[in-house]
């Protein structure tokens, strides 16, 4: 696959995770694209703390709120983390955060790539996430992600429908063309 094709299929799909589990390399392999990331300054911000196993993923959901407990089923659940001090805040505004997103983009591609099943999550309790997993308090809980196999019977058409229902904006709506609010094409 390749990266645009990996842009275009990947969705995330909370509701078809499964305990299939994930092969070290694949988990791997999703890291390390994470980690090449671009960063301001080349900071790195970013941590990633990899849960697996049923107990500790069934100990991390607690942390979830309750529109969120489908990553129960999940194999694997990865926590991403930034680190404040690792920070070239410009204007007001902190690239910290920014860069852990970028480090996260690559992760969801990877695991697209690889054919597992993703879904950002920020709506969890930080500082129980903190506790159940040991975060020091330089360290802020950006966000966390299931990193399952789908659920073979029912994914292929959940993840058509998804994407065939996918609401973005339109360029035309978004993208100007020499000046603010000029609209064109390239
Ligand atoms: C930073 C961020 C936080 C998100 N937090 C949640 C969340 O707490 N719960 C949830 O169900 N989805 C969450 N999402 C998923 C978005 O709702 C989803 O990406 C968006 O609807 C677009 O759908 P798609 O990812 O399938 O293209 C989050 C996504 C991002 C990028």
């Amino acid at each position: 696959m390749q990266t645009l094709e990996a842009i275009s299929k990947r969705c995330s799909l909370k509701t078809h995770l499964s305990k299939k589990p994930v092969e070290p390399e694949k988990i791997a392999q999703v890291l390390d694209a994470a980690r090449l990331a671009p960063s301001a300054r080349n900071l790195q911000p970013w941590r990633f703390v990899v849960v697996q196993g049923d107990e500790a993923v069934a100990e991390l959901a607690n942390a979830f709120n309750e529109t969120n407990q489908e990553v129960r089923n999940a194999a694997v659940i990865i926590v991403i983390c930034a680190r404040e001090e690792d920070d070239v805040t410009r204007d007001g505004k902190p690239y910290f955060l920014f860069d852990a997103g970028l480090a996260v983009e690559n992760l969801l591609l990877a695991a697209t790539e690889l054919g597992l099943v993703t879904h950002p999550i920020l709506s969890l309790d930080e500082g129980e996430t903190r506790r159940i997993l040991e975060i020091p308090d330089e360290y802020r809980v950006v966000l966390a992600t299931p990193l399952a196999y789908p659920v073979e019977s029912s994914y292929d058409e959940a993840a058509e429908e998804r994407l065939r229902e996918r609401i973005r904006k339109s360029l035309d709506e978004i993208a100007f063309y020499g000046k603010w609010e000029k609209r064109g094409t390239v």
